[in-house]
């Protein structure tokens, strides 16, 4: 397992991880607004830049790079909070909140770094999508790759096609579950869930009662041949630590 040095503090991480993993092991605090751990970065924010310098290299020689996206390897020396990643990070914030100007998460994140409002023009009629790609990302993995980005430039946004209800969604939720500006709104009345404009009937728990999943997921995944949980969580986790607690219990 390689060990890096992040702001002077030796860690070890797993093969396989990415700096941004690494620098939080060592308690660095790196804004990562595109990040999540349950799809592949693509380092679209660029909020989570630091310099990084390998063995082999001038002693004065760093270079910036997206945390998110940069393997770790043996050696190599992190700086998360240098003048020039700051600097970059505030750029970064200007122009986002130029795109989301009311947007707690980027008003908040922005303040941090000294910027109240920003200096570019700020975009008209803005909602809160930061354009992370999170949704499309985590329903092209875990669904139907029912959503995508449309348009360009400014006026790139996420959408199903042609702006209506997407036929392949199935209404899991994954997309608004990871949105970190809670950009795409799902509704449920406890026998409906509408998302992106589609409305779908949930599915009960048997134990509970509870609504847990859409009938349209459960027929997708069944036609996939995936388990479909005959349970909602919190029973699936009271049956487990009930099973956990008569095992344990002494004869
Ligand atoms: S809708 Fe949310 S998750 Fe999707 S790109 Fe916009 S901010 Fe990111
Ligand atoms: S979190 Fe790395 S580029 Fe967005």
């Amino acid at each position: 397992m390689p060990t890096v040095t992040i702001d002077g503090r030796r860690v070890t991480v797993r093969e396989g991880a990415y700096v941004l993993e690494a620098a939080r092991l060592a308690g660095a605090r790196i804004p990562a607004l595109c990040h999540h751990e349950a799809v592949e970065p693509i380092g679209a924010c660029r909020l989570c830049v630091v310099d990084i310098w390998k063995p082999g290299w001038d002693a004065d020689s760093f270079r910036l790079v997206a945390s998110c996206l940069y393997p770790v390897e043996e050696g190599l020396v992190v700086h998360t909070a240098t003048p020039r990643v700051m600097e970059t990070r505030r750029v970064a914030l200007d122009l986002l909140l130029a795109r989301c100007p009311e947007t707690p998460l980027v008003r908040d994140l922005a303040r941090e770094y000294g910027i109240e409002e920003t200096t570019y023009r700020k975009r008209e009629n803005p909602d809160d999508c930061i354009l992370c790609g999170l949704c499309t990302r985590i329903c092209d993995k875990v669904g139907p790759a029912a959503i995508s980005t449309q348009s360009r430039g400014v006026l790139r946004e996420v959408a199903p096609p042609f702006f209506e209800a997407p036929p392949d969604c199935i209404g899991c939720g994954a997309c608004a579950e990871v949105c970190p500006t809670g950009h795409i709104k799902v509704t449920e009345d406890g026998f409906t869930r509408t998302i992106w404009g589609k409305t779908f009937e949930m599915l009960r728990c048997p134990s509970c009662g509870r609504a847990y999943l859409t009938r349209a997921q459960a027929e997708w995944m069944a036609g996939r041949g995936m388990p479909v949980e005959p349970l909602c969580d919190s029973c699936k986790r009271r049956r487990t630590a009930e099973v956990a607690a008569s095992l344990g219990r002494p004869r």
